[in-house]
C-alpha cells in the first residue's frame, strides 16, 4: 500500500508560518509522500517561496509539488523552483519523478496546467492570436502531462496539477469560471496512461471527488476543500488499471 498525503492552495506567506507544521510533523507516520498541487504562495515571491519551504521542507518524506497561477505572480517562477529545489522539494512542469517506496516505485508526473474549459464549454485555438495562444497554453500543458504519464517506468503513477481535469470537482464554484479552472485536455492526458490517482487544486470552493471519463480517481485538494493539512489516500498497486 502506498500512502499519498496530498493538500493544494496554502498560500504561504509569513503570516501563515506554523500553522501547517504541527501537522505535517506528523505526517512520516501517516504518509510516504506528500504532494501539493500548486499556490504555494500568496504573490509568487521569493521571500514567500522560503516561507513555504521552511514551513514545508525537511519532513521525513519527500515532498513533491507543481506551482500554481499564484506561484507566477511576480514573474519570479524561476527563482521561486530554485529556492524550493534548494530546500529538497521537487518541482514539477512538464516533468516526473519516480519514488522508492516500501520497494514499490511511486511515479508522479506533474504540470502546472491551465484552464480552457471543459466538453462543449471549450475554448479552440480559432480565431484572434490571444484567443490561440490561451487555448494553445492549455494543450500543450496537458500533452507535456501525457507524454510523462505515457513515459513513466513504474509500479504506480499519479497526475498533479494545479487546475482541475474534470469539472465534477469544480462543483461549488461559479459556472461562469470553470473555463479558467480546468481543461478537459488534461483528463484526455491522465486517461492515456493506466493512471492510478490524479490530484489537483486552484478550486478553493469546489468538491473533493470525481473520475475522469476514462474513470481515474480525481481529487481537488484545495486546502479550503479538504479543511485539513492534508488529506491521505492510499493506493493498492493490485488495484492498479490496467494499461488499454
Ligand atoms: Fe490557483
Amino acid at each position: 500500500m502506498i500512502r499519498i498525503a496530498a493538500v493544494g492552495d496554502v498560500h504561504v506567506d509569513k503570516d501563515v508560518l506554523g500553522r501547517f507544521r504541527p501537522a505535517l510533523e506528523e505526517l512520516p507516520d501517516r504518509a510516504d509522500v506528500l504532494l501539493v498541487a500548486g499556490d504555494l504562495t500568496r504573490h509568487g515571491t521569493v521571500e514567500e517561496a522560503r516561507c513555504f519551504a521552511t514551513e514545508f521542507g525537511g519532513l521525513g518524506v519527500p515532498v513533491v509539488t507543481v506551482l500554481g497561477n499564484h506561484d507566477y505572480q511576480s514573474d519570479q517562477q524561476a527563482r521561486v523552483t530554485d529556492v524550493l529545489a534548494e530546500s529538497g522539494i521537487t518541482v514539477l512542469e512538464g516533468e516526473a519523478t519516480v519514488l522508492e517506496l516500501h520497494g514499490r516505485r511511486l511515479g508522479v508526473a506533474g504540470v502546472k496546467g491551465f484552464g480552457g474549459g471543459f466538453a462543449g464549454r471549450c475554448t479552440s485555438e480559432f480565431g484572434e492570436p490571444e484567443t490561440k495562444a490561451f487555448a494553445r497554453h492549455g494543450r500543450e500543458a496537458a500533452d507535456a502531462l501525457g507524454y510523462c504519464l505515457r513515459s513513466l517506468d513504474c509500479d504506480v503513477r499519479v497526475a498533479l496539477t494545479h487546475y482541475s481535469p474534470i469539472p465534477e470537482t469544480l462543483v461549488g464554484e461559479p459556472l461562469e469560471i470553470y473555463p479558467f479552472l480546468g481543461s478537459y485536455h488534461l483528463a484526455q492526458a491522465i486517461d492515456s496512461a493506466p493512471t492510478a490517482l490524479a490530484v489537483h487544486g486552484h478550486a478553493h470552493a469546489g468538491t473533493e471527488r470525481g473520475l475522469t471519463p476514462g474513470g481515474v480517481k480525481v481529487r481537488n485538494v484545495a486546502h479550503p476543500v479538504i479543511r485539513q493539512a492534508y488529506s491521505v489516500y492510499e493506493l493498492d498497486p493490485a488495484d492498479l488499471p490496467v494499461p488499454a
